[in-house]
């Protein structure tokens, strides 16, 4: 099949590129010596995360226990809900998942925690944790100097195992210049491993200290004391990792296929990709418009649901009936819009990639 054959708007993977992203960053933490344990909540799929252990991932990071539970079922080992995890009810569905899987959850305060190890000692069982810590990001995890005393009242429960360390320098996405990324990556590195010693000096042995976000990666990993990284977005990259300088337009594998539906206007276009299709998140670190029009200096201005106006820059035109790829700013919240991927080599479609984990927001 060709791609002048599919029916738009349809999201499309560039084999070529996500195949060398994998292969990029299982290099860069080879090389690194930690444990490369992608966050597969980028693509949702059982074939990339197939991918990315193939080339030496140590198991994959999912954000939602449903999304562990579909990667179990499909055969994937090692999974860790790098996300605090919180009630029984989830509990109950982690006892069932840890007879599938070597499993790990996030904890965030020994009150999340107590949830987890009532179901977990009550089967006379217990359930690795890792304990969040706030690097910067101030969304979630326990600020650097609390992390002792929670630490201490997670290793009393009798049915949780604290394995470990972890965080999501997610404040990197706003940085202003890739020197800006690199300081943030490196001081995510060495805030968390401080503070895992810290742990260790009050006599809790502390295994894993995981960091992880796709512009951060290469700098936090590089930390000495790192043992794993998490980055999730580079499979894919999108328009925000582009604007962040942490890649080359070249390593986006993901885009979207549209038609230019209507030109009513000489500086306006509309294709068929709306915030259903592209999301409505922003370019990061800051920037105007939902996407860039591939081969063009024309963006997406604006969206509604099913519409994507491109403001028209002259010396630019568009026709109604053309196709345009579209790089989007987030690639992430595209993939959980869409049922199936289409993975591409040039012009050819290779065929449907499913994006199995996609709404398991539970
Ligand atoms: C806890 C956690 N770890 C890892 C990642 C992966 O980060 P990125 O998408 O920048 O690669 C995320 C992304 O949101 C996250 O929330």
């Amino acid at each position: 099949m060709i791609l002048d054959s599919i029916e738009t708007p349809a999201v499309l993977v560039d084999l070529d590129v996500v195949e060398r992203n994998v292969a990029a960053m299982a290099e860069r933490a080879r090389r690194a010596g930690v444990r490369l344990r992608p966050h597969a909540k980028t693509h949702k799929t059982v074939e990339i995360g197939r991918l990315q252990l193939a080339a030496g991932a140590g198991g994959l990071s999912v954000a939602k226990v449903g999304e562990a539970e579909v990667f179990a079922a499909a055969g994937f080992q090692d999974l860790f809900v790098a996300y605090p995890v919180v009630g029984e009810d989830k509990g109950r569905r982690l006892l069932a998942l840890s007879d599938r899987a070597r499993l790990a959850v996030g904890v965030d305060s020994p009150d999340g925690a107590r949830t987890l190890d009532a179901v977990f000692r009550a089967a006379g069982r217990r359930l690795d944790v890792l304990l969040k810590i706030d690097v910067g990001f101030h969304r979630v995890g326990v600020p650097p100097d609390q992390a002792v005393q929670a630490a201490q009242s997670i290793s009393t429960l009798a049915g949780l195992r604290l394995r470990g360390v972890f965080t999501h320098a997610g404040h990197a996405y706003l940085a202003k210049s890739p020197d800006g990324v690199a300081d943030i990556g490196r001081s995510e590195g060495s805030i968390l491993v401080e503070t895992a010693q810290r742990i260790r000096d009050a006599g809790i042995e502390i295994e894993e200290v995981s960091v992880g976000s796709t512009p951060t990666a290469r700098h936090a990993m590089s930390v000495p004391g790192v043992t794993e990284c998490r980055p999730g977005n580079y499979v894919f990259h999108d328009a925000s990792q582009v604007s962040l300088g942490v890649c080359a337009p070249e390593d986006c594998a993901l885009t979207v296929l549209a038609t230019v539906v209507s030109v009513p206007a000489a500086d306006r276009a509309v294709v068929d990709a709306g915030s259903k299709t592209l999301s409505s998140d922003p370019l990061r670190p800051s920037g105007p418009g939902h996407g860039f029009v591939l081969g063009r200096r024309s963006r997406i201005a604006r969206l509604s649901e099913e519409h994507g106006v491109i403001e028209v820059l002259p010396g630019e035109g568009f026709r109604v009936g053309e196709r345009v790829r579209i790089l989007p700013n987030h690639a992430c919240v595209v993939s959980n819009l869409h049922d199936r991927l289409l993975g591409v080599r040039g012009d050819r479609v290779e065929g449907e990639i499913a994006v199995a984990a996609r709404g398991r927001v539970q």
